[in-house]
């Protein structure tokens, strides 16, 4: 009987242990969470998404706030065209974000930057480049190109000094996607060195339209491995979305995939920067608790729990200080969904009103109200015993990432408890 120990993913002329934690925004995916994973010698990641807020809140700094100050003539206004980031502060953000991951870390891992494209902040080319510069400056080990087809991003850093030595890889969900990628990065004369593959199961949000569930993660990884096979491309696949167990990897591994990409079972460690109030909600979720809506501003639908307090909420769209989801144009689809349901509160005479077809990401994911999972995150209460005050025992990452890497049959090794 194999377990995911008895292979390697070779990555750079490294080998490590085939157990990728994906990234998951705004901090969720923390510092500790990737530097426990590299430790265990997997490949963690932080997200750059909103690092500037998340370096304020973790670091002191006052990003958020400078912005704010910057442009607080403009709150009331429901244009923002004219409201930038900085981008000098932007890459002195990143610099701290990815510098205090890379400072910490130890053992044979590494450490990734999950790297969103649909994070456009006003200026889409310029942000993300100054994303990627500032972390390959600041020594990140590899990137992975998220939440977006990309197809320009490897031309935005090719002049990077580090730009053939950064391990770089890119999330798809289908061969589709990763054609018109190849096609267009292979006029930098270089390939990704890894795909991942991620299926309708994931949380976040997903790379499928609302008939995400006529989809399969192992279908589709077969025709990714078969593509590959046929163009003569060795590149790593890495499958993601509803890896629950070692053997779920094993049976990816031994269909040609290199390593997997999992999430959400590490969303209710000790590490992860969920608050523990939320970890608990997961670990209630019930199976007819996960939904897939379409209230994300960003056009893709995304997976959450119904509880989430976001949805319906009528957060003030408040991009002074954020703003993270502006197109170019300045629009972001929360904006105008915000500003119907003012307007049609006022006319009915009400104070109070629920947005319900957009929600704001940027508060919501900063205040940790989108509760975001992948479609098992009601089986994770089978990861872990219940206390008597009837809380779930939290695991470590260090747990989990061994159950992953050892365990057979589908089973799921308990935590030990630690009564409070
Ligand atoms: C809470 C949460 C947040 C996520 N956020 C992101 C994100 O910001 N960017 C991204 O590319 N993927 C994101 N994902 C997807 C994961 O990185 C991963 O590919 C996927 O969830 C793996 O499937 P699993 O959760 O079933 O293990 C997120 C997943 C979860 C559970």
């Amino acid at each position: 009987m194999k377990k995911l120990d008895d292979f390697r993913l070779e990555l750079g002329g490294r080998a490590y242990v085939p157990i990728m934690v994906g990234g998951m925004g705004v901090d969720i995916s923390s510092e500790s969470l990737a530097v426990a994973t590299a430790r265990l010698g997997g490949i963690g990641h932080i997200s750059d998404a909103m690092a500037p807020t998340v370096v304020d809140r973790i670091q002191k700094t006052r990003f958020s706030k400078t912005k704010l100050q910057k442009y607080q003539d403009n709150i009331y206004n429901s244009d923002k065209s004219n409201i930038h980031f900085d981008l000098g502060e932007l890459a002195e953000a990143t610099r701290l974000h990815v510098t205090s991951a890379m400072e910490a870390k130890r053992g044979e891992g590494a450490i990734f930057l999950n790297a969103m494209e649909k994070l456009t902040m006003n200026n889409p080319g310029g942000t993300l480049k100054t994303r990627l510069v500032g972390a390959m400056d600041a020594g990140i080990d590899g990137i992975t190109l998220s939440a977006g087809l990309h197809l320009g991003t490897f031309s935005l850093i090719e002049d990077h000094p580090r730009f053939r030595d950064v391990m770089l890889g890119t999330i798809v969900s289908s061969v589709r996607a990763l054609r018109l990628f190849l096609m267009k990065s292979r006029r930098t004369r270089r390939l990704p060195d890894y795909v991942v593959v991620e299926g309708p199961l994931a949380g976040g949000h997903l790379g499928f339209g609302m008939d995400w569930k006529e989809y399969e993660l192992h279908k589709i990884v077969t025709e990714v491995v078969a593509y590959l096979k046929k163009e003569g491309l060795d590149i790593p696949v890495i499958p993601a979305g509803g890896v629950f167990t070692g053997s779920d990897a094993v049976s990816f591994i031994e269909q040609g995939c290199a390593a997997v990409q999992v999430a959400t079972r590490f969303t209710i460690t000790e590490e992860c920067g969920l608050p523990t109030k939320v970890k608990q909600a997961y670990f209630r979720a019930k199976e007819e608790d996960v939904i897939v809506n379409q209230i994300s501003p960003t056009g893709y639908p995304m997976r959450m729990l119904k509880q989430s307090p976001a949805i319906g909420a009528d957060t003030r769209p408040n991009c002074e200080a954020f703003g993270y989801l502006l197109d170019r144009e300045g629009h972001c689809s929360y904006i105008e969904a915000y500003n119907e349901a003012l307007e049609a509160a006022h006319e009915a005479g009400k104070k109070k009103f629920k947005v319900m077809d957009k929600t704001c990401l940027c508060s919501g994911f900063k205040r940790f109200r989108v509760w975001t999972c992948g479609h098992y995150v009601y089986r994770l209460k089978d990861t872990t015993t219940q206390l008597a005050d009837g809380s779930y025992q939290l695991p470590s990452a260090e747990h989990v990432f061994k159950d992953y890497q050892f365990s057979t049959e589908h089973e799921l090794s308990l935590p030990p408890v630690s009564e409070k």
